[in-house]
């Protein structure tokens, strides 16, 4: 086992995020920071996860506890640094083998990295080992102090560095590794005799090296990686930079990215080949899409399941099935529950709720479906509405077979229309109609001849009435 613990520090306050929510939960590409840092630690398969968490502690344990149950959580009340938080991460255990500590706001890092860094430090037999990167920018980040002979001596803060020490651009990743036992020893030790007053774990790398233990600093090729967030300008980049990452993905696996830079996928959506993505899409949380299928220009998919071949045009689709070959929108909205089979239609402006529409079926223009079971090859005619609600309940509508109900249909619901059957347009619909029937629910027509003449005399309509019957 390359990690028998983790310890993941996320008790900040985020002050700079302005929020009323923990700054770790904050989202990026369809995950709180903080789950994108347990998924890279899962990947590790350590034996324990140990969090600190402090400020919104119960919304943090919350997540936890939903995505994560095996993980303990520790409690820190206030703010007395990352050493501080680190001792409370270990107090009370007996704690042996390789100990992995990270900060709970870099979605960046990856798992296959964090393996990486271990394997580094495992292999060289290092007391403590630490990941850094070379930033273009090092403002605010401690920085790595490297000896005459380029080993590492110990990290530096921003706000404790002298003149020189700013113009290292090697800076600390927040990402440490240290055999337990020696941690454990050396943890104690600090003290918070610098400039924020706070206990820094970064003392103990100095502290162990004065005591003639190995450190190594490894360095890190991509410097993203160890991005964190600390406001919402910074959140935005990191979105960003995953979205990019993602779509490079998809692009990789044979998935046609029309404008990678409006295109965004969350990191548990899945993506077949030859699917093709139009600008300003956003494929999210647990979607699936097949082989083939067409997505945008301009479609939001939320957990959706997008069978071979489907198309979705400029449309919203949440919890919904869109069958093989199905096509939908321009303009439509599939709220939970749709579920469209093999070859289906949903037209432009159309609803669809807690519904299935059967195979080759359609619902083409303006129309509103809700609890309803429609059968095979029916067509509903254009603005047609499921009326489902009677003010107090839902009720079900059951649609047959080769129906075909007529345009600006009101079916009020519950009612049920036989295979084969047809509504004449313009009907309410409040009884059955049986299978082949025809149901006409409207007024008889009557014109009222001359009533434009008599009672719009001198109007442009009447005017147009009147030269018509002189041209006879
Ligand atoms: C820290 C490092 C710095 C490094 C940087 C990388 C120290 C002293 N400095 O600085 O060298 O370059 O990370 O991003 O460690 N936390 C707690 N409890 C505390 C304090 C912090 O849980 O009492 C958590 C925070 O929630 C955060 C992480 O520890 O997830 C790092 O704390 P932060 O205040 O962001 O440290 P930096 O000043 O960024
Ligand atoms: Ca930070």
């Amino acid at each position: 086992m390359a990690v028998e613990t983790v310890i993941i520090l996320a008790a900040g306050e985020g002050t700079r995020m302005k929020s009323n929510t923990a700054k770790v939960l904050h989202r990026v590409a369809g995950r709180p920071l903080l789950g994108h840092v347990l998924a890279a630690v899962e990947h590790l398969q350590p034996k324990e996860i140990r969090i600190v968490v402090g400020s919104g502690r119960q919304s943090v344990e919350e997540y936890i506890s939903e995505v994560l149950p095996s993980a303990t959580t520790i409690f820190q009340e206030k703010r007395g640094g990352t050493g501080h938080a680190t001792q409370l991460a270990l107090a009370g255990n007996d704690i042996r083998g390789t100990v992995l500590v990270l900060a709970g706001d870099t979605p960046m890092l990856t798992g296959q990295s964090l393996a990486a860094f271990l394997q580094v430090h495992n292999s060289g037999n290092f007391t403590a080992s630490v990941l850094t990167a070379e930033h273009p920018d090092p403002t605010g980040y401690g920085r790595i102090v490297r000896t005459a002979s380029d080993e590492l001596s110990h990290i530096v803060e921003e706000r404790d560095a002298t003149d020189e020490e700013k113009f290292i651009f090697e800076v600390n990743s927040g990402v440490y590794a240290f055999d337990g036992a020696k941690l454990m020893n050396s943890i104690g030790k600090i003290t918070d005799a610098n400039a924020q007053g706070e206990l820094y774990l970064t003392d103990v790398i100095g502290i162990l090296k004065r005591e003639g233990e190995s450190t190594a600093a490894v360095l890190l090729e991509d410097f993203t990686e160890i991005l964190g967030v600390n406001d919402r300008i910074q959140l935005a980049e990191s979105a960003a930079l995953l979205r990019d990452r993602i779509n490079e993905h998809w692009m990789r696996e044979g998935v046609t990215i029309i404008d990678p830079t409006t295109t965004w996928i969350d990191v548990t959506a899945q993506l077949g080949r030859d699917v093709t993505v139009h600008p300003g899409s956003s494929i999210l949380g647990t979607t699936t899409i097949a082989t083939g299928a067409v997505i945008g220009p301009r479609t939001t998919l939320t957990d959706c399941d997008v069978k071979e071949g489907a198309a979705v045009l400029e449309s919203i689709a949440i919890e919904s099935v869109i069958g093989e070959g199905a096509t939908v929108g321009p303009f439509s909205y599939l709220r939970s529950g749709t579920f469209l089979d093999e070859g289906a239609k949903a037209g432009a402006f159309v609803e669809i709720k807690n519904s299935s529409v059967g195979r080759a079926s359609k619902v083409p223009h303006l129309s509103y479906v809700g609890d309803a079971t429609i059968g095979e090859g029916t067509n509903i005619g254009a603005a047609t509405i499921f009326v489902n609600y009677d003010g107090v309940d839902k009720h079900h509508t059951t649609v047959g077979d080769h129906v075909r109900i007529g345009s600006d249909t009101m079916l009020i619901a519950p009612v049920s229309i036989g295979d084969g059957a047809y509504t004449a347009a313009g009907s309410v619909i409040t009884e059955d109609v049986p299978a082949g029937a025809i149901g006409v629910g409207r007024a008889k027509q009557r014109n009222v001849l001359g009533w434009v003449l008599r009672k719009r005399a001198g109007s442009k309509s009447a005017k147009a009435a009147e030269a018509k019957e002189k041209k006879g």
